[in-house]
């Protein structure tokens, strides 16, 4: 598919189908995720690939909402990333995450983002802090988010050019 209508086609899919992804794809998104950029080639990111459900449903009760849909996805990418080594974590965990969202969406995939960074559980607990104990992820590590991937079970209307908000852009001066 052309770059652009991937991108017009790449919506947030929050109902997967049980159907599981295929390794192959697996290993598609991993390659994808390895060769994002980032500041001084830090590589800061790691990425925990879950597919246990009971692992699954855990992460979905990380944070008082908006993480529901992590319990009915096949697979989730949880991107985190070490806060010791470069003062750009955020943002290199951030292009990694919608890499591995746009080579999903490119193998007939939906994702979604689950943000995990700065959210709290219905008890007032560290979302980072809850997906750091049910995966094992050492403190210094940042969580950024839960990609929840898979077949889509779900349709979402494509962007249209004709709409997006062209007034974002400003010429010369803003
Ligand atoms: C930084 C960030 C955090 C997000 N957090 C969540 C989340 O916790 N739960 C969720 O269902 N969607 C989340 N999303 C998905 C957004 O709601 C979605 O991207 C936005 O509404 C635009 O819709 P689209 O992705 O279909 O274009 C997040 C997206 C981003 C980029």
């Amino acid at each position: 598919m052309d770059f652009l209508e991937l991108l017009r086609n790449r919506r947030s899919y929050r109902k997967f189908k049980e159907q599981p992804v295929e390794a192959e794809k697996i290993e598609a998104i991993k390659k994808a995720a390895l060769m994002s950029p980032a500041g001084k080639r830090c590589n800061e990111w790691e990425f925990i690939v879950v597919e246990d459900k009971a692992t699954l449903q855990a992460l979905s009760t990380s944070k008082e909402s908006g993480a529901e849909l992590v319990s009915g996805a096949p697979l989730a990418i949880v991107v985190a990333a070490d806060t010791t080594i470069c003062d750009t974590c955020v943002e290199d965990a951030s292009i990694a995450s919608i890499i591995i969202q746009l080579e999903a969406a490119d193998l007939g995939l939906g994702s979604c983002w689950v943000q995990c960074k700065g959210r709290k559980d219905k008890d007032g607990n560290s979302c980072e802090d809850n997906v750091r104990r049910i995966l094992g992820i050492p403190e210094k590590y940042m969580v950024l988010n839960i990609i929840a991937i898979g077949y889509k079970d779900q349709d979402r209307k494509p962007y249209e050019y004709d709409k997006l908000a062209y007034d974002k852009f400003h010429n010369e001066k803003f």
